[in-house]
Order: structure tokens, then sequence, then C-alpha cells
């Protein structure tokens, strides 16, 4: 294949050409049977789009807008670790890609860019995404750092008490990407002696298991900005989350990398939506390929998506400008979806223009 991709699916074989195998494996992998993994592109497949027609709509308009910020398309940057196993600039480059497109990057916690230096790298609206160590004191303070530099809300995940079992991981014994945030504040020897993935035996030292509603609390004590609770797929925590003072919700599973067999993402965005009633927006991310799936959860009643693995292989295949491409190709897809389906803003997409398998396809 010439590296030209004609849609956001192909940057993968382009990654898959230009990175050692642990690193792709690990972009790549899911759980376990990776069942979830492929369910999140799966259940959006089974999703059908009824257009309207002769609306007379001469031009699309895909803005909108999230916690009070201008988003150029209902499309965000999910936080993923490790950007310098993709490219050498790592997350500096990503963050030029998505401030290019105008649209909102999350930064992972594990992220192999300090938050400092991504957030020097270009002016942009950004988020910070936290995980909660046994070392509170390590996670308090990435908050603060976060909030100093810029960054405008946070966004905390909640599936993650513990890692995964991420089998392509176990057998290539898997080195954790670095994480600059932890530079001065935490050290992890790779045990030579034993095997399976470091990148778990990292996480079980540091993760806290013993995260609890509570907690969210304490994140909100600990700094002024909005929390996003990211990690819920039922109707019931989401409620809870409002309860704790969430500001917003992410439907996610993590991109199938953690309890394998959890539903796929857009089969339960409705319920996650219906439960939280308009109170905080709602997010989702998870096998989102094509600007049809966007359109998909944003009928469903989603705020925005948020795209994982295809930003990742943008950046794999050639750094900020693949990032540039793979968001600008999803957006392109969403601009001609809703000129298709006869919505001419993101307002105009309705419950009523798609079809799931619960309603019956008709
Ligand atoms: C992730 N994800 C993730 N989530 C998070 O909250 N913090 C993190 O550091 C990471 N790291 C990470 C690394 C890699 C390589 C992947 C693929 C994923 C999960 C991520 O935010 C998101 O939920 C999924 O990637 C969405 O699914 P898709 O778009 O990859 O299908």
């Amino acid at each position: 294949m010439e590296d030209k991709p004609t849609n956001v699916k192909e940057f993968e074989e382009i990654a898959r050409r230009n990175l050692p195998k642990m690193y792709y494996d690990f972009f790549r992998g899911g759980a376990e049977d990776e069942y979830t993994l492929r369910e999140n592109v799966m259940a959006f497949q089974r999703i059908k789009i009824q257009p309207r027609v002769l609306v007379g709509a001469t031009s699309i308009d895909m803005a909108t807008s999230l916690l009070g910020y201008h988003l150029s398309a209902p499309i965000l940057v999910a936080p993923t670790s490790g950007h310098k196993l993709a490219h050498i600039e790592g997350e500096v480059a990503t963050a030029r890609g998505a401030a290019a497109c105008n649209t909102i990057m999350v930064l992972s916690f594990s992220s192999s860019c300090s938050l400092e230096e991504v957030a020097s790298s270009c002016n942009a609206i950004r988020f910070f995404q936290l995980y909660v160590y046994k070392r509170r004191d390590i996670s308090a303070k990435l908050v603060q750092r976060a909030e100093s530099s810029g960054f405008k809300a946070i966004v905390v995940t909640v599936d993650t008490p513990r890692l995964g079992r991420r089998e392509s991981d176990i057998k290539n014994k898997m080195i954790p990407p670095q994480s600059a945030n932890l530079d001065g504040l935490l050290s992890f020897e790779v045990d030579e002696n034993k095997g399976g993935s470091r990148l778990e035996a990292f996480a079980s030292q540091t993760l806290d298991p013993s995260l609890s509603w509570k907690d969210i609390g304490w994140i909100k004590s600990i700094t002024k900005l909005p929390i996003l609770v990211k990690g819920i797929v039922n109707g019931e925590d989401a409620r809870k989350a409002i309860e704790v003072g969430a500001s917003g919700i992410i439907v996610s599973n993590h991109g199938g990398r953690q309890l394998d067999y959890a539903p796929a993402t857009i089969s339960i965005l409705e319920e996650v939506v219906q439960a939280v009633s308009g109170a905080v927006p709602v997010l989702i991310d998870g096998g989102v390929r094509r600007g049809t799936d966007v359109f998909k959860a944003i009928a469903l009643g989603a705020k925005a998506v948020m795209v994982g693995r295809p930003i990742i292989y943008g950046l794999a295949a050639k750094g900020e400008k693949g990032v540039i491409e793979v968001i600008q190709m999803l957006k392109n897809e969403l601009e001609l979806t809703m000129a298709l389906a006869g919505c001419p803003s993101v307002k105009d997409i309705t419950r009523n223009h798609v079809r799931t398998p619960e309603d019956g396809i008709r």
C-alpha cells in the first residue's frame, strides 16, 4: 500500500510497518480475548443512519462547545500514553496537530513529554487526564502542575484499579513507556529476572485499587478545575458521578484494554445519556474510526467523541502531519455525513437519524 491513506483505518498499516513489534502491539492491543476491542468497532457498524432529504442546506456547520470551550467539530483527542514510542516528538507533535485542527487534546498522565513541555508547545485548550496513585502526593502534584500550566479540566480515569491483562504485552515483556511527568517523583526498576509485562508490574506498584466515589471529592478539594469522569459504562454509575460533582461523563472501556467483555461503548451510550438527563455533557470513546461513527454517537446523545488509536497511528505514520490528517479525515467524513443525512448543524442531528439493533432495524 502506498503511504496515501484514503481513510483513518489505513494509517494503522503504515504505523505497523514503522514501529517495532513491541510498540505496535502495545498500541493496538486489548485485554485477553480482545472481545471488547473488536466490539467497540463492530457495534458502531450495527447502527444505521436514517437520512432526511431536501433540507436545503448549502453549508454544514460542525462546530460545537464543551464546558464553554469552542470545538471546530465534536472530536477530541483521547488520552493515550507514550507517544514518543510512536514518534520522536511525542505528545508535542500530537498537541500541535490537535491545535491546528482546533480541537481539544486530553493529555495522558503517562505522557512521554512532560505536561509543561506540551503546555508550552502551542496555544490551545487542553485537558489533563489523571490516574490516582497509591502515592496520592504524586497525583495531587500533577493536578497542581496541570492547573498552573493552563490545562482547563481534569479527566479522572476510573476503570483502572488494576491494569487489564494484555497478552501481547506479556509475551513481548513490554517495558513501560517513560513517563516524563514522573521524572524526579518516582523511579521504577525493571526486574530483569521477571518475565511478563513490565508495564503491568509498574501499574500494580503505582495504581491505587482503593479508589472510590469519595475520592472524587478529594480530587475536587485539590483543584478548581472541572472534573470529568472517564470509564463509565452504565447509567447508575453515571448518576453517582454527578452526585459526587462531576462536570462531565466519558463513556469508555479504555479502548477494550481493561475489562474484556465489557460492553461496546456505543451500545450503552443511550442508557448513560438517559440517566444523566442533560445535567452534564456525555462524551464517548472506543472504536470511532469514521465520520459516520461520530454522527451516530451524536445522534445517541453524546456531546462529542474522543479518538485514541487512530491518532497514535497518524503520529507513527507522519508525526504532527499524520495527526492532522487523521483528525481532518474524520472531520471531512462527518461533514459529508451531515450533508447526506440532512443535518446542517450538530444540533440538527437527532435520535431519529439513527436506528439501533434495539430499535429493530427498519
Ligand atoms: C489508552 N487509553 C488511556 N486512557 C487513559 O485514561 N490514560 C492513558 O494513559 C491511556 N493510555 C492509552 C494508551 C494506548 C496505547 C491506548 C490505545 C489507549 C485509553 C484511551 O484514552 C481511550 O479510552 C481509547 O483509546 C479509546 O478507544 P480507541 O479510540 O483507541 O478505539
